[in-house]
């Protein structure tokens, strides 16, 4: 049976993949707000330029105004502190907050930088952060470069969201490189908590033998069934226990939040 981030005691998780539309934005929306509802103080962080979980909390994106964690970064590439604790947003829900992300032009910035010294001074600032929550989730862009890098280095423990298909091996094993290379860098273990198949659905009964497949990663394996509800609540700008709390994506991501953080 797998261990909770609770009794581990992990606060940052990174919700990350590569590829996009695995569900990580869905996921990180889900279980932030889903731990929140439960009582836990949760503070996100969207990780991504393309800025979808900020837009779902209405905040107005391709903007130089308020806060955003693209001046937080484009700070530590010049080697300064960037001040993360004064880009959040509080309580986009109750005990919610929410670092957006507004600027579209970070990676050039981060480009140039010593992006060492950056993934420091991000880590530093993102773990001082932590005490101030029980969890704090990060969701990350489709893409494998130095943001990603960074986010995945700032983190304890990374939940990687995955379709139930063969070919998303490949992409796994990359994926759990990319987080060797970081807990090599951080000098620190980043752990693997588990994998999350996001859309599933035993059509074709094959669930169990990609299960059998996927267990060779000995780390532990968790479903979100695929459902019509997400989609809508998303665009309805409702979170899943918010829009349809009865439906098997509710239950499922239930029992994800019950078993992998607060067990
Ligand atoms: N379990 C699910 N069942 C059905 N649709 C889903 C599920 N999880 C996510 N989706 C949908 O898939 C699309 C991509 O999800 P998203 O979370 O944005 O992926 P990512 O952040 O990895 O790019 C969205 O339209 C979302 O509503
Ligand atoms: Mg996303």
């Amino acid at each position: 049976m797998s261990q909770g981030l609770l009794s581990l005691g992990i606060k940052r998780v990174a919700v990350a993949n590569q590829k996009g539309g695995v569900g990580k934005t869905t996921s990180v929306l889900a279980i932030g707000s889903g731990l929140a509802a439960a009582g836990k103080r949760v503070l996100l962080i969207d990780g991504d330029p393309q800025a979808n979980l900020s837009l779902f909390f209405g905040v107005k994106s391709a903007s130089d105004e308020g806060a955003c964690l693209g001046k937080a970064l484009a700070a530590y590439a010049r080697g300064e502190p960037g001040g993360l604790a004064a880009q959040v947003i509080h309580e986009v829900r109750p005990r919610l907050d929410l670092v957006p992300f507004r600027m579209r032009r970070i990676r050039a910035q981060l480009g140039a930088a010593d992006l060492k010294a950056a993934r420091e001074l991000f880590a530093e600032e993102l773990a001082a952060l932590a005490a101030d929550y029980d969890f704090v989730l990060i969701d990350s862009s489709p893409s494998d470069g130095e943001l990603e890098r960074m986010l995945v280095t700032a983190s304890e423990a990374v939940i990687i969201p995955l379709e139930f298909q063969l070919f998303s091996i490949a992409g796994l094993e990359a994926m759990i490189d990319g987080i060797a290379t970081c807990s090599r860098e951080a000098g620190r273990t980043i752990r693997l908590h588990c994998l999350l198949f996001t859309k599933s659905e035993n059509r074709v009964g094959r669930v169990e033998q990609y299960r059998a497949v996927f267990s060779n990663f000995h780390v532990p394996i968790f479903e979100i069934c695929k459902s019509e509800y997400l989609p809508r609540c998303l665009e309805r700008s409702k979170t899943i226990w918010e829009g349809a709390p009865a439906s098997y994506a509710a239950r499922d991501y239930a029992r994800l939040i019950e078993r992998a953080f607060l067990g």
